[in-house]
């Protein structure tokens, strides 16, 4: 007689119900923060050509996606403007423009759905000529002056009422500059979601179409961003962050930095979240698209895989989709 195993795991892969009952974790609507982008153009929504089923959307269109997340149980949304270029310049400053696009987009969104989470990037590379996060002078990012920048644009947009502003400059001090600055203009209620660990990735490709930045970059991030090698220093940005006062810490990219999300999640045990970015979305559509892969259940599968890593919550370009997969 052959030796057989007495433990089988396949035993409880054998039926649906079992492996219901033996799921270990799971996506509900509640883990999806959907990436908006929006658009001062005069029509209501503009594909975006690297990122099929992606629009950029008008102020009026992105009160109705407001809604929509509403009604999906979406409970948060994170928006990201796409500037005129007439509007940009060296420094930035439409970024600081009380009654700029994110102010407008975020009092349409409010009045149309207050119960939906509104998110704010904070950094300057939608509003500069140039295309980076911070201010350039002399072909470098300065820290300390982008810093006090980043902190009136954080004030702007409390002030017009949105609830969580998330950094994504990489600066150095940032944390602790903004919260500072937010407590003593009297929005000690408005949380902080910082963009904690932040790499220097090219899957952030399309995003820069997306908004616009695409052409204006001149250079790379690298100065600021992580150097995709890393993994400690990873940490040491969460916890720089976390004692300066981030309420919740990002990891971005998703896929490809999956164990930054498990680390971070285990050394830190914070609400830990994770940009599933452009580049992403846009390999998944473009694959499915040639009939490579089951577009529906790879984007099923991949957000999955981030709540397995450890990851609350993950914003999305699928969120709305993935969504409606989850509600049947
Ligand atoms: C910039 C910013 C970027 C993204 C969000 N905020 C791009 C960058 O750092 O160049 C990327 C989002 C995506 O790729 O989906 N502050």
């Amino acid at each position: 007689m052959p030796q057989f195993p007495n433990t089988r795991l396949r035993r409880l892969r054998a039926y649906d119900w079992s492996r219901r009952l033996v799921r270990e974790t799971r996506l509900t609507p509640d883990d999806l923060i959907w990436t908006v982008v929006v658009s001062d153009s005069a029509d209501p929504t503009e594909p975006v050509a690297s990122m099929p089923g992606v629009e950029r959307l008008s102020v009026k269109a992105a009160a109705k996606a407001a809604r929509e997340a509403r009604d999906l149980g979406i409970p948060a949304i994170a928006i990201f403007p796409h500037i005129d270029p007439a509007h940009k310049d060296e420094a930035g400053t439409e970024a600081l423009n009380r009654d700029g696009l994110v102010a407008r987009a975020v009092r349409a969104m409010k009045d149309a759905a207050p119960e939906v989470g509104l998110i704010c990037d904070v950094a300057l590379d939608p509003f500069t000529t140039h295309g980076h996060d911070g201010v350039l002078k002399d072909g470098r990012i300065l820290n300390d002056e982008t810093v006090e920048k980043l902190i009136a644009q954080a004030i702007v947009q409390a002030e017009a009422g949105c609830d969580v502003i998330a950094p994504s400059d990489m600066m150095d001090g940032r944390i602790g500059a903004i919260r500072a600055s937010l407590d003593s203009a009297g929005q000690q209620d408005t949380m902080i979601m910082s963009y904690a660990a932040k790499y220097a990735s090219a899957f952030y490709g399309p995003y820069r179409d997306a908004i616009g930045s695409a052409k204006a970059l001149t250079g790379d991030k690298k100065t600021y961003q992580m150097d995709p090698g890393n993994s400690d220093e990873a940490l040491r940005e969460v916890a720089m962050d976390i004692e300066e006062g981030a309420d919740m810490v990002m990891v971005k990219p998703g896929l490809p930095y999956l164990d930054i999300v498990a680390r971070v999640k285990a050394e830190f045990a914070m609400p830990t979240y994770v940009f599933q970015v452009s580049g992403e979305y846009a390999m998944i559509q473009a694959a499915a698209a040639q009939g490579w892969i089951d577009g529906e259940r790879v984007m099923m599968e991949s957000l999955a895989a981030f709540k397995r890593a450890g990851a609350d919550g993950i914003l999305t370009y699928f969120a709305p989709r993935a969504a409606r997969a989850l509600h049947g």
